[in-house]
């Protein structure tokens, strides 16, 4: 039966030492990090995530501020707010909450935002710094990932690691991530032929497609660590992962529940990455 890897464990042990590092950061430097956040519109979903960025700043002792702009705002109003962020000397990380209504241009938003300040790391800079393993800020839940099996004690050098999913915000970065540390990599999608067969052979499967109960015992190899991306809403309301859990569970060493498991990670993420900005913006004044 394989080990349970507790995300809200490790993510409370993590958001403990970001309010000790954030006490010392204020002591030595005078001045606080600060995270803006920007949601536009009323999805429920990306509210929930939001309010639950706010409550981390604040746990961890950050400034912060929350920018609900309406349904109905323009690009233009959108990059202005941005133009002003990007200017504001309390603020060193700012987050565009996604999706964004579909009358606004994603890209062009990201774009916009100054790359010092880019703590989700999804500007194309911070993108192309991860690529070549020199960066600052780690894409959120990628990290959360690695940091998930750091402290699981889990060595990836050398051992097998198959990730299904290959979107920009999860499935490419977490390739890179664990190819850096040296890891063999295979990235599987939609497109994959005999899917299980590859996914049998992983010593680290790392699951991030957005489909419910997707793996299943038979393409998971005994004794394998598997994590669990998935965030799954079910008819009945409840959230669940991309793996079958219940079928998984006895064959894997340790794996990821959902929730409990990644998605406490990612917001932890984002908090260090904010430090880091403010770290940054410290040595250079
Ligand atoms: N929407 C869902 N996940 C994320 C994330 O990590 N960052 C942003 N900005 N929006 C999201």
């Amino acid at each position: 039966m394989a080990t349970r890897i507790d995300g809200k464990l490790i993510s409370a042990q993590i958001r403990e030492e970001i309010k000790a590092e954030t006490a010392e950061f204020q002591k030595e430097n005078g001045f606080l990090p600060g995270l803006a956040v920007i949601i536009v519109g009323e999805n429920p979903a990306s509210q929930v995530y939001v309010r639950n960025k706010k409550k981390a700043c604040e746990e961890v002792g950050f400034y912060s501020r929350v920018y609900e702009l309406p349904e109905s705002t323009a690009q233009a109003e959108l990059n202005a707010l941005v133009d002003e962020l990007n200017n504001d000397e309390a603020i060193h990380g700012i987050l565009v909450q996604l999706p964004l209504p579909k009358h606004l241009d994603e890209t062009e938003v990201l774009l916009r935002i100054n790359p010092e300040k880019d703590v989700d790391a999804f500007h194309p800079y911070n993108v192309g710094k991860i690529m070549i393993g020199d960066y600052s800020f780690l894409p959120c839940t990628p990290a959360g990932v690695m940091a998930l099996l750091e402290r699981t004690g889990v060595e990836i050098a050398g051992k097998k690691c198959v990730v299904i999913g290959r979107s920009n915000i999860v499935g490419k970065p977490m390739a890179m991530l664990l190819l850096h540390a040296n890891g063999t990599v295979t990235i599987c999608h939609s497109r994959t032929k005999n899917l299980a067969e590859t996914t049998r052979e992983a010593d680290i499967l790392v699951v991030a497609i957005g489909k419910a109960d997707f793996v299943t015992a038979d393409m998971v190899k005994p004794g394998a660590v598997v994590i669990d991306v998935g965030m799954n809403r079910r008819e009945d309301g409840k959230l669940t992962g991309d793996v079958d859990f219940a079928s998984v569970e006895p064959i894997a060493s340790a794996i990821t529940p959902v929730p409990g498991g990644v998605g406490p990670m990612t917001i932890t993420m984002l908090l260090k990455n904010t430090l880091t900005a403010a770290r940054n913006k410290a040595g250079k004044s």
